[in-house]
């Protein structure tokens, strides 16, 4: 009797399950289906049970079983078809041609200030070149006159690839001179932008990748006053009309002489505020006549030909123009950074 009592609880058991099951997903309705309709399941088991049930009982239980293989097998359709609709549901409840609500992409601040950079130079002339960033040891020093034992040479500041022969990280996009001058003959009137690495500890005002932008200028005849109309004119059209330019003597080993080069402050106008440290000057990069050993190195001969050559650090210049405090924002892709430009 006891066992007769165990099977009524059962099946009353299976009969609540069956009716409480949901399947929101085609693994609950596989669960659903080994468990109550397959071969295996549960129900095949009470109908093996079933078996040993006194005859005057058989009756009762048979209905009993039969009812319940009945629900299970109600419920299973009933589950395929309300997944199925759920499906479909799912599908319609997207709506593509909504707007979405993320924000649509802008231009990274970097690359405008690049873009405009080169806008502006294409204009008087310069095309745009390109260059490998990495570089053997003849294009980014040798060639550009670095003396054997130049401190930049040494690890501290080279990301070095591989030595002997050396393989390194271009430390500044001058490599591209040489590779332009090397294969071709003057005139050369070009700008060279790119990414350059420097083994520099990160911080808000250094990194160690950046990007700069080269000119390079070679003809006969080319001299001091064209580099110097040359960035007056770009500072004027990056930085606004009433924009000043100054060079202060520098050293380069590629360049003789050497200047770098600033700009007077757009944002005080040169009376003096935190961005140029209250000496009414910014710096935005350096800048020189190519020195001839440079032209000769690649060929060019330094009698005939003379040219001038500046560098300048893009990050510098857009941390400039949009008062940005942290050259790190650039490289970290914080959407709350870019969105704003
Ligand atoms: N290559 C120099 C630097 O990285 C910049 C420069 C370029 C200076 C061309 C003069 C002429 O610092």
């Amino acid at each position: 009797m006891t066992d007769l009592k165990i099977m009524k609880e059962k099946i009353e058991a299976y009969k609540k399950q069956i009716q409480e099951s949901v399947a929101n997903t085609s693994e609950q309705l596989e669960d659903f289906r080994l468990r109550f309709i397959s071969r295996k399941g549960v129900l095949t088991d009470l109908f093996d049970e079933f078996k040993t049930v006194p005859n005057d009982q058989k009756r009762f239980f048979g209905s009993e079983l039969n009812v319940l293989k009945q629900l299970a097998q109600d419920k299973f359709k009933d589950l395929v078809a309300s997944l199925e609709e759920g499906n479909t549901k799912e599908e319609a409840a997207i709506d593509v041609t909504l707007p979405s609500l993320t924000s649509k992409g802008t231009i990274h601040p970097l690359s405008q200030v690049k873009n405009r950079i080169i806008q502006i130079f294409e204009r008087q002339g310069f095309s745009v070149k390109d260059g490998p960033e990495i570089e053997d040891d003849f294009h980014n020093f040798t060639a550009l006159n670095f003396p054997e034992n130049h401190p930049a040479r040494e690890m501290q500041d080279t990301y070095f690839i591989e030595k002997n022969p050396d393989v390194l990280l271009r430390t500044h996009t001058s490599n591209v001179q040489i590779r332009l001058m090397e294969h071709g003959k003057p005139p050369f009137r070009s700008i060279m932008p790119g990414r350059v690495y420097r083994n520099e500890a990160i911080s808000a005002r250094a990194h160690c990748f950046f990007n700069q932008v080269e000119g390079l200028y070679v003809d006969r005849n080319v001299s001091f006053k064209d580099l110097k109309q040359t960035l007056y004119h770009f500072s004027r059209e990056l930085f606004g009309k009433g924009t000043q330019i100054r060079f202060r003597p520098s050293f380069f080993p590629f360049t003789e002489p050497s200047a770098e080069i600033d700009i007077s402050c757009f944002i005080c106008g040169g009376d003096g505020c935190k961005i140029c440290k209250n000496t009414g000057w910014v710096e935005i990069g350096g800048s020189g006549m190519v020195d001839p050993n440079v032209l000769e190195s690649c060929g060019i001969d330094s009698k005939e030909y003379s040219g001038f050559a500046f560098g300048m650090g893009i990050e510098r210049i857009a941390m400039l123009k949009y008062q940005i405090g942290d050259i790190r924002l650039f490289s970290e892709n914080d959407l709350r950074f870019l969105q704003q430009f």
